[in-house]
């Protein structure tokens, strides 16, 4: 009656273990309570588990029931015990009956105060990953065979909780690896990238560093649209490669020091195109960047090349990279035209906003710009691409404000806030 008692609990137990087991959230504790699950099934006052280190060698406590503060957090084995303990498999071992492996005799007198009695090698799937230890039971008696099968099933149960433990640990290590690996890839594309942009303007000599001012604009842009680190870092790679077509181009078309005629006019305006062949095998990670290359000379109102798209026809990406094409075109030096003042291409902007260019890319372009003007934003973009003069330039600021207030003259917040106030913009 006893016996069939003590099975039911046992089994009990076990079951109550096993869930324990597959709940992986909290480690330490799967096996504290295991530890005392196992020594509540068998009436034992002592115990405790460990898991073994494969290249330390050596058992770390996980858990430690009743065996006193000064008991050894870590132990080590020999090679001998190893190959004792692997082919010993998961049967208990009596340890007053082991005295021949090194690992006994060194902790003979330890074990022997704490009145040990029993060590249970946790092996799985071939390899040591723990061990188990239990002291004498409360009730003085010796352990029977039926105690040690209840404990050899018990401790199969928590050999493979630590195998499982061991197992993710690998993959978490490997993702680590993966991702230093992604990271890695990732700046090797990018500079790939700028190398790239730089062969394309080296073409250039009139507009050197175009490609790349572009690329950096349309970041601005893509951060002001709110959008992601990598969508923004993807509009970054559209805009240094958006005329990469331009290397088919005959140099001196690129290059010519006046107004090229309609016959050199159509062999430049194949770039897009061009480009768009060049880039398309290309696997790019964040964005359509072959689309931005082919489009990024579209007008929202159908009178860009080479489709002659209109408005919601033309990609998005290749909308920002347009503006961030023509803004450069405007603010720098060309052979037949001069850099155009800031002033004067704020309005440009906003003139064609809706013509040529999305009036929420201008928006958000214009707003980044202003938030430089008034010192909302120190990192000094548009300083670094067009010199600090360029952006001193008188009444800049208001200019970028009235231009934003035409753009999107208020929101229902802020019309509701002028409301009780005298003078502001009603219109
Ligand atoms: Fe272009
Ligand atoms: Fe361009």
């Amino acid at each position: 009656m006893l016996h069939e008692h003590k099975l039911i609990h046992a089994f009990g137990a076990l079951a109550e273990l096993g869930q324990e087991i597959t709940n992986r959230n909290n480690f330490q504790e799967t096996i504290r309570t295991s530890l005392h699950l196992l020594s509540g099934a068998l009436g034992i006052r002592r115990g405790a588990v460990a898991r073994y280190s494969r290249f330390g060698h050596e058992l770390n406590m996980l858990a430690v029931r009743g065996l006193g503060e000064d008991f050894p957090l870590s132990l080590l084995l020999t090679g001998e015990d190893e190959r004792q303990f692997l082919s010993n498999g998961m049967a208990p071992i009596d340890i007053g009956e082991a005295q021949v492996l090194p690992f006994f005799q060194v902790h003979n007198v330890s074990f022997d105060q704490r009145r040990l009695e029993l060590f249970v090698p946790l092996v799985v799937r071939d390899e040591i990953v723990g061990a188990i230890f239990l002291g004498e039971k409360a009730t003085g008696e010796i352990y029977t065979s039926y105690d040690k099968e209840i404990i050899c099933a018990m401790g199969q149960h928590i050999g493979v909780a630590i195998a499982q433990r061991n197992l993710m640990a690998e993959i978490e290590r490997h993702s680590e690896e993966n991702r230093r690996l992604f990271d890695e890839m990732r700046s090797t594309y990018h500079d790939t990238v700028k190398a790239f942009a730089a062969a394309i303007d080296c073409k250039d000599k009139y507009t050197e560093g175009h490609s790349v001012r572009v690329g950096k604009f349309s970041e601005i842009i893509a951060a002001e649209l709110g959008w992601g680190t990598e969508e923004v870092e993807g509009a970054a790679v559209a805009g240094y490669l958006h005329d990469v077509g331009k290397l088919t181009v005959e140099r001196k078309i690129i290059n010519a020091p006046y107004r090229i005629n309609a016959k050199e006019s159509a062999e430049l305006n194949k770039h897009p195109a061009v480009g768009y062949e060049i880039l398309q095998p290309i696997h790019h990670p964040y964005t359509d960047v072959p689309l931005a290359a082919k489009y990024h000379h579209e007008r929202l109102d159908g009178r860009g090349y080479p489709d002659g798209l209109y408005d919601r026809e033309i990609p998005y990406i290749a909308k920002i990279v347009n503006l961030a094409d023509s803004f450069d075109a405007m603010t720098t030096d060309r052979p037949y035209k001069a850099r155009r003042p800031a002033n004067d291409v704020v309005e440009d902007l906003t003139r064609n906003a809706g013509k040529q260019f999305s009036p929420e890319i201008v928006t958000a372009f214009l707003s980044g710009m202003l938030k430089e003007l008034k010192g909302e934003d120190r990192t000094k973009r548009f300083r670094r691409l067009l010199g600090r003069d360029y952006m001193e330039a008188e009444g800049l600021a208001t200019k970028v404000k009235y231009a934003l207030n035409e753009l999107a003259p208020t929101t229902p917040m802020t019309y509701i806030a002028a409301a009780g106030s005298v003078g502001s913009q009603t219109n």
